[in-house]
């Protein structure tokens, strides 16, 4: 596509998260690369619509409703909420976000299903399946729990083995149970709705092959194309959240059917509300307007066989592209609950400036599917580098000079040409860049011009200029020519970093700018007073994120969803308690604060040392926000003693104090007497 065509129409989404948990720092990597393309695309000044819904449908989201003893509507609704505040934190700029649980996605898959009746291309046949006598309903794969067929481990899911990797039917399953009441179940018929995947089978492969893909997506689905498409279950038995089927009472649209006709329902939401945007423009077959999906890997099928085909089996237009991306692995491992690195969005929000979560997946995305990873010290590294060291820097150093010794005002001519127009020539090339989403190769080009724009100030060393009344001026010139090269580079940074460029804006005292606005540098202008535009991460920041994640997988046990059926088969909330073993492996000990001290650089830890009567041990607690170091020593705590040794920023810390209250300043310990002795243990 090209990048300098006159205005264009162009309708984004990105995969509509499920309304049943938390977004977390995985899917993170989704929304900020589609928002940042959005961005890109308005800066450029095409009509760009980027829009996304919860997808609210589906058992897992029965189930949670239930356990929590709510309608499903009222969680829809809650977690809608958080979903929305989670986004906005992160300057996702949906122009809508809707629901799949929705009037116009109702009648806009209604629409679509009976077209694809019409046109023959739904049947229906008895099936049989896992069926829960207690409970009485039927059981999703993922709800039936058993004993591997092929190796023999307990407890694996009805569709493969975590153990041996092996897939199967949950009917094969060795003494299955059911992970929604703990009963055994039985096998039930019940007759099921097809989608004759087939029927499409010419048209995908064709499809697939046109462009719309990513090479490697391409070659991925030939594993699907080469053997015969099969027919694919869209109904679902009562009880069900989701649409029933106008034809069918007591059968509910399978919830990736309603999905991806979500998009187009968010759509029409706020066409309906618009005076401008008109639904049929966009969605029409033959429509010259572009539609596409930002998805992450593990819905490629959905989205690149069954979507299209469904869309073309109702005569409506399909997807000018879709764009898949890899995985997020937190410190090169997946995400993982056990490790901690299970971040959910808002442990992040609460500690850190999301522009930098902003910038680092920028520096990490390209066009493909690979994982990337988020590498804490990397994270550090790279943005304060980066954005602090270089780009912030740049205007640091030039505007002090500007507001103090020239009332603000930039110099009359480019003392620099040349150079000027170099930044502006990167323009072309860095669009391009991201147009294609190789965001990690245009931040580099960035930071290459950034590091030009530096060298320029080090060689000019206007600072020695200032200094002599007849070269005032000269210093003036360089400080207004590094201005200028900052304003060019907020310009290219402004798709990924939207408050640090109005912040820029502000202090540039400019209109908002757009991706042609800096044509021509800054002379004879008024700037305003410079204010940071952001500071460095801490470490300490970062350990705070992880310290809540850690916090919520011990809380998060308690109300884990009924998406993801644990190994107890109880579903209720409260089985999630630990038993008397794990109770037991905790040393609990009396410890006397021997010694209690400031940590230099830390605004929550003190380093305390603690007699255990035979032994003293080294321990960073965070409870500066409740007592002064003096006002400790010589109390008593309860310590863990038997934590594994931890390395932090400060030292090694060796073991745990426990302390009292909701925290703050409202954190207690023990005093001293009542006969607790140093070494004691708790029992
Ligand atoms: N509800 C479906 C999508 C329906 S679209 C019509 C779904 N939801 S999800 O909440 O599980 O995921 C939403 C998006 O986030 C998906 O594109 C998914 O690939 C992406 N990611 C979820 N975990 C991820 C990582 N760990 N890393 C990167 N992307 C991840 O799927
Ligand atoms: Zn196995």
């Amino acid at each position: 596509m090209s990048t300098t065509s006159a205005s264009r129409k162009i309708l984004v989404t990105s995969a509509l998260p499920y309304a049943n948990g938390s977004i977390h720092m995985g899917h993170m990597v989704e929304y900020i690369q589609t928002d940042i393309w959005v961005r890109f695309q308005k800066m450029r000044g095409h009509q760009c619509i980027y829009v996304c819904a919860d997808d609210a449908h589906g058992t897992p989201i029965m189930l949670r409703a239930q356990n929590e003893g709510i309608t499903p509507e009222a969680l829809v609704a809650r977690i809608g909420e958080e979903h929305r505040a989670d986004f906005a934190a992160f300057g996702i700029g949906f122009d809508n976000y809707h629901s799949t649980h929705s009037n116009e996605n109702r009648e806009l898959a209604e629409t679509i299903y009976s077209r694809l009746k019409e046109n023959g291309h739904i049947v229906s046949r008895t099936i049989e399946q896992a069926y829960d006598p207690e409970k009485e309903m039927f059981l999703p794969d993922r709800f039936v729990r058993g004993t591997c067929p092929k190796c023999g481990t307990d407890d694996q899911y009805g569709d493969n083995c975590e153990a041996c990797g092996a897939t199967y039917d949950p009917t094969d399953l060795l003494n299955p149970v059911s992970a929604v009441s703990g009963a055994t179940p039985v096998r039930k018929k019940s007759e099921h709705l097809f989608f004759k995947l087939a029927d499409f089978q010419d048209m995908l492969a064709g499809w697939t092959r046109a462009g719309h893909l990513q090479p490697e997506v391409s070659n991925k689905l030939d594993e699907w194309l080469n053997e015969e498409l099969r027919e694919w279950d869209i109904s679902r038995d009562a009880p069900y959240f989701g649409f029933e089927i106008p034809d069918a009472p007591g059968k509910y649209f399978y919830v990736w059917l309603d999905a991806p006709v979500g998009y187009f329902a968010s759509f029409k939401n706020l066409c309906d509300r618009s005076d401008h945007l008109d639904f049929d423009e966009y969605l029409k077959p033959g429509s010259d307007a572009e539609l596409y999906h930002f998805i992450g890997k593990d819905i490629i099928s959905f989205h690149a066989l069954f979507w299209p085909a469904m869309l073309a089996g109702a005569n409506m237009r399909t997807p000018t592209a879709i764009y898949a991306h890899g995985f997020l692995t937190i410190n090169g491992q997946k995400m993982s609950k056990s490790r901690g690195t299970f971040i959910n969005a808002r442990h992040y929000l609460d500690h850190l400036d999301p522009e930098y979560l902003r910038y680092y997946f920028a520096a990490k995305l390209t066009s493909h599917i690979d994982d990337l990873d988020l590498n804490f010290d990397d994270f550090i590294a790279r943005v304060n580098s980066d954005l602090v060291g270089k780009v912030v820097n740049i205007a640091s150093r030039c505007a002090g000079f500007i507001s103090k010794k020239c009332h603000g005002q930039l110099s009359v001519q480019c003392s620099e040409p040349g150079l000027y127009q170099h930044f502006v020539d990167a323009g072309e090339t860095i669009a391009t860049l991201y147009e294609g989403r190789e965001f990690s190769h245009a931040m580099r080009e960035i930071m290459a011009l950034a590091d030009l724009a530096n060298q320029y100030i080090d060689e000019q060393k206007p600072w020695v200029l200032a200094k002599d009344e007849a070269t005032a001026g000269q210093a003036q010139a360089v400080y207004s020519m590094g201005v200028n090269l900052f304003r060019v580079l907020m310009t290219y940074l402004k798709p990924v970093l939207p408050v640090m460029a109005k912040k820029a804006e502000a202090f540039l005292n400019i209109g908002a700018l757009d991706w042609n606005s800096c044509t021509e540098p800054l002379a004879n202008h008024l700037i305003k007073k410079f204010k940071p535009l952001m500071t460095r991460i801490e470490q300490e920041k970062i350990d705070a994120v992880l310290a809540d994640a850690q916090k919520t997988l011990a809380a998060g046990a308690a109300n884990k969803s009924a998406s993801k059926p644990q190994k107890s088969t109880n579903m209720d909330p409260i089985a999630d308690t630990i038993q008397y073993d794990d109770f037991a492996k905790i040393d609990l000990r009396i410890a006397r604060i021997a010694k209690a001290e400031h940590v230099e650089g830390a605004d929550k830890l003190l380093q305390l040392t603690l007699d255990l009567g035979d032994e003293t041990r080294n321990v960073f607690a965070g409870i500066k926000s409740a007592y002064a170091p003096e006002d400790l020593e010589g109390k008593l705590t309860v310590m863990v003693a038997n934590l594994a040794p931890r390395k932090m920023r400060f030292g090694l810390s060796e073991g745990m104090v426990l302390a009292a209250g909701p925290g703050g300043k409202d954190l207690w310990i023990l005093e001293p007497g009542e006969g607790a002795q140093p070494g004691m243990r708790v029992k």
